[in-house]
């Protein structure tokens, strides 16, 4: 069966619609102007290679994949759109830079910039510029500027005077290479890596730095290309399929880890197990905690085995997401949980635990559980850490000793804060 085109374009509208009361529902939209575009933009006419209904789902649609089959460049899901434009807080009027284009998101920067503002996307991809510059021209968003450059080295001539009012970042950032492009008061949003996770934060310029003043949203992007592409700096213990992902800099070796993480008779002891009593809900969020702890512990890295690599010695492996672990010497600590029972809502209630390898295994994973008692005791009840982002030019030693809760980027400094608020629960014995 086909369809009219007018049956087509109601279908379209009715399926928008559908999708903003949702966002709206879920307090992804929380202001009239990021509805008034999400309600206007037609998100089909920028994906006309996957069916209306996948179009309008609240899902990434991927638009092109390297030879290997990795998604390269997608217009990213509606819900973290909207999110992070409610947190640019664009206004009428507004310079506007995209880093990451696709031309969707763009539209919807048009239409909150108005009239008189000025929106330039800028990617690196010549294929997802010429194909953001053919759907902005059909659905009328001709004024928007289109730039086909790397985001690491922003083309002499781009910045307006003053800077941009804002920058909403849509791509994998490990770091911040644009606050000098951003005026001051200007609001920056972007996916930033910090150990492992990628949290959307709204940052504003004050005093030539970044702060935040939201609370940070686990998001995913694609990979940043060209010069500022991350280095994931992973080690491969030998002999055991375990990996350790240094991705901030500390480089350390992890060869003579793989006594205590091989199988071997002569060399096998049991690990070290410290039952911390503090426990989790199946729904809530893990990710502060690891957060936290990759401030707090030097040498601070995640754990990753081999699927089919499991020599049984990390029982459990970590298996969803890379575990939080450090590294003492020849020994190692890795935060697990363990289910104790359903919960309140039969999703599941876990303690954590943590578990130590080698000889020293038992003094790393103690120092690791101190911190999970610490972050339980004093920031659990936190809605969310502050984070002040300071550029340094470029001349950032990355490899500098630890300091506790700063993370050291090649153009950028980020300090996190933790307010003092203790939890109001999650410890065993009040449930
Ligand atoms: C998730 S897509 C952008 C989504 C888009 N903003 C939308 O409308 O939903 C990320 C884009 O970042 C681009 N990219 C990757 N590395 C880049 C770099 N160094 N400079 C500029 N763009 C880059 C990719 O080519 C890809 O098209």
């Amino acid at each position: 069966m086909t369809t009219s085109p007018a049956t087509e374009v109601s279908d379209a509208s009715e399926l928008r619609h559908q999708l903003v009361e949702q966002l709206h529902a879920d307090n992804h939209i929380r202001t009239a102007a990021v509805e008034r575009a999400f309600r206007t933009v037609p998100r089909h006419a920028f994906a006309p290679e996957v069916p209306l209904k996948a179009a309008y789902a609240d899902d990434t649609v991927p638009t092109r994949h390297a030879p290997d089959g990795r998604v390269i460049s997608s217009i990213s899901a509606p819900w973290l759109q909207a999110d992070m434009l409610e947190a640019a807080r664009i206004q009428p009027g507004h310079h506007v830079l995209e880093i990451g284009s696709g031309g969707y998101n763009a539209a919807l920067i048009a239409e909150l910039a108005g009239p008189t503002g000025h929106v330039t996307t800028l990617d690196i991809d010549p294929t997802v510029t010429e194909r953001a510059a053919r759907f902005l021209a059909a659905t009328g968003y001709d004024d928007v500027r289109i730039v086909t450059a790397d985001a690491e080295h922003l083309p002499a001539g781009l910045v307006p005077d003053g800077g941009f009012d804002a920058i909403v970042v849509t791509v994998d950032a490990w770091d911040l290479p644009w606050i000098g492009a951003l005026a001051q008061g200007g609001r920056l949003v972007a996916p930033l890596r910090l150990h492992g996770y990628h949290w959307a934060i709204g940052f504003t310029k004050v005093n030539g730095a970044l702060l935040s003043d939201e609370p940070l949203i686990v998001c995913g992007f694609v990979a940043m290309q060209g010069a500022g592409a991350w280095n994931t700096n992973r080690r491969t213990v030998p002999g055991t399929g375990v990996h350790l992902p240094w991705e901030d800099g500390t480089r350390q070796p992890v060869g003579q880890l793989a006594a205590a993480l091989t199988r071997e008779p002569a060399l096998t002891r049991e690990p070290a197990v410290i039952r911390t009593n503090i426990t989790v809900g199946g729904q809530e969020p893990l990710d502060l905690l690891t957060l936290y702890l990759a401030g707090a512990l030097p040498g601070f890295c995640r754990l990753e085995v081999d699927p089919d690599g499991d020599n049984e010695v990390l029982n459990p492996p970590p298996r969803h997401w890379p575990a939080a672990a450090i590294v003492r010497g020849t020994s190692l600590a890795r935060l697990t949980h363990e289910r104790i029972d359903d919960g309140n809502d039969g999703k599941g209630r876990y303690e954590f635990v943590v578990h130590g390898y080698g000889d020293q295994g038992h003094l790393a994973a103690q120092e690791m559980a101190k911190q999970v008692e610490h972050w339980q005791h004093n920031h659990r009840g936190a809605r969310c850490p502050l984070l002040t982002v300071r550029p340094t030019a470029g001349h950032a030693t990355v490899d500098a000793g630890h300091e506790p809760h700063v993370f050291a980027k090649k153009h950028a400094r980020i300090t996190v804060d933790w307010p003092i608020v203790p939890s109001n629960g999650g410890n065993r014995s009040t449930g």
